[in-house]
C-alpha cells in the first residue's frame, strides 16, 4: 500500500491544492485498496481512529462510502447531522473544529459554503475532508477519474465533456481533469456557466499538464469526439425552488441518444448521482451500455479509503 508521508495531516478542501502527480498517487492507492478488498486482504491502516462526519445536506453515497470505508480500514465513523449538533444552534465553526479535534482523528464535512469548510480546517488540528460544498466536490471527481482510468487505461490526452449546470461538479471536474492532462470541455447555458475562478485555475494547470480547457454554450461542440460524457442535476441541493425556471433553460442540455451520438463510439457516460431520468439525462443513456455510473459510485468507496489512509 502506497502510504506516502507527504500526504499525512493534510486537508482535502479542493483539488486546486493537489498536483497532478499527487492526484495520480491517490488513484494508485485507491486501485491498490480496491484490489486488496477484492482479494479479501485486510487493510487495518486506521485501527483505533475515528472520522467525524458532519452533514448539513442529504447524502446516500458520501455517507455510506465514508462509513464503510472507515470500517474496512479498521477505524470508526460517526455520523453527525448538522441540525443535531450545537452548530445548528449557533455554536461557531471554529469552536466546533477545536472540540472535534480533541475527540476524532479526521473530519469529513458536507455543507453549503466552501468558506465554512476552509474555516473549519483553519481551526481544526486534524485533517478536514470536503464531502461537497456549493462550489466543489473533490472526492466525487477523484472517483470519476479512477473510473475513467479503469475503463480507458489512461487519463492524459482523453477528452471529457461536461454538459449542464456550471456547478460544484463542473468546477471540480475542471480542476481534476486539467491537473491530469485531460481535455475538458464544459457546455452550460448563459447565466449558468462555471465560475471564472475555477476556469482560470484549470487553465493555469493546463500550462503544466498539457491539458486543455474549453467553456462553451454549445453541447454538441463540447461532446464532439469525447471519450467521456458527464452531466449532473439541473438544480443542486439548496436550489430546489429554482427548479421550474432551470428546467426551461436546461432543456436543450439534456444528455440523450442524439447528443451522445457526437461522442466517440466507445465513449463512457458518468453521473455523480442522484440522477433525474427524463431531465438532465434520458433512461436510454444512463441505463444504456455506455453508462459506467455504478462503477463510478463504487469507486467513491475506494478513493475515499485511499484519502483516509493517506491523510489521517
Ligand atoms: N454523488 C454524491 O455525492 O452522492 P450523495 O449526495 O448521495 O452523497
Ligand atoms: N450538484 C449536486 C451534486 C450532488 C452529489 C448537488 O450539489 O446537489
Amino acid at each position: 500500500m502506497i502510504l506516502q508521508s507527504k500526504f499525512k495531516n493534510r486537508d482535502l478542501l479542493t483539488l486546486a491544492d493537489y498536483s497532478g502527480e499527487e492526484i495520480n498517487l491517490i488513484l494508485d492507492a485507491a486501485a491498490e485498496l480496491k484490489e486488496m478488498k477484492k482479494n479479501n486482504i485486510p487493510t487495518p491502516y486506521l485501527q483505533g481512529k475515528t472520522l467525524a462526519m458532519v452533514f448539513q445536506k442529504s447524502s446516500t453515497r458520501t455517507r455510506v462510502s465514508f462509513e464503510v470505508g472507515m470500517y474496512q480500514l479498521g477505524g470508526h465513523a460517526m455520523f453527525l447531522s448538522g441540525s443535531d449538533l450545537q452548530l445548528g444552534r449557533g455554536e461557531t465553526i471554529s469552536d466546533t473544529a477545536k472540540v472535534l479535534s480533541r475527540f476524532a482523528d479526521g473530519i469529513m464535512i458536507r455543507t453549503y459554503d466552501q468558506s465554512d469548510v476552509e474555516e473549519l480546517a483553519e481551526h481544526a488540528d486534524i485533517p478536514v475532508i470536503n464531502g461537497l460544498t456549493d462550489q466543489t466536490h473533490p472526492c466525487q471527481i477523484l472517483a470519476d477519474l479512477l473510473t475513467i482510468r479503469e475503463h480507458k487505461g489512461r487519463l492524459a490526452g482523453l477528452k471529457l465533456a461536461y454538459v449542464g449546470d456550471g456547478n460544484n461538479i463542473a468546477h471540480s471536474l475542471l480542476l481534476g481533469c486539467s491537473k491530469v492532462g485531460m481535455h475538458v470541455a464544459v457546455a452550460s447555458p448563459q447565466g449558468y456557466m462555471p465560475d471564472e475562478k475555477f476556469v482560470n485555475l484549470a487553465k493555469e494547470a493546463c500550462a503544466q499538464s498539457g491539458g486543455r480547457v474549453e467553456v462553451l454554450n454549445d453541447p454538441v461542440a463540447a461532446v464532439a469526439d469525447a471519450d467521456a460524457v458527464v452531466t449532473d442535476v439541473w438544480a443542486s441541493m439548496g436550489q430546489e425552488e429554482e427548479f421550474e425556471q432551470r428546467a426551461k433553460v436546461f432543456a436543450p442540455y439534456q444528455v440523450n441518444s442524439q447528443l451522445v451520438a457526437h461522442a466517440k463510439a466507445d465513449h463512457i457516460f458518468l453521473h455523480c448521482l442522484p440522477a433525474h431520468r427524463g431531465e438532465e439525462v434520458t433512461a436510454e443513456v444512463i441505463d444504456g451500455p455506455r453508462s459506467v455510473v455504478w462503477d463510478e459510485a463504487e469507486n467513491r468507496l475506494h478513493v475515499q479509503k485511499a484519502i483516509l489512509a493517506l491523510l489521517l
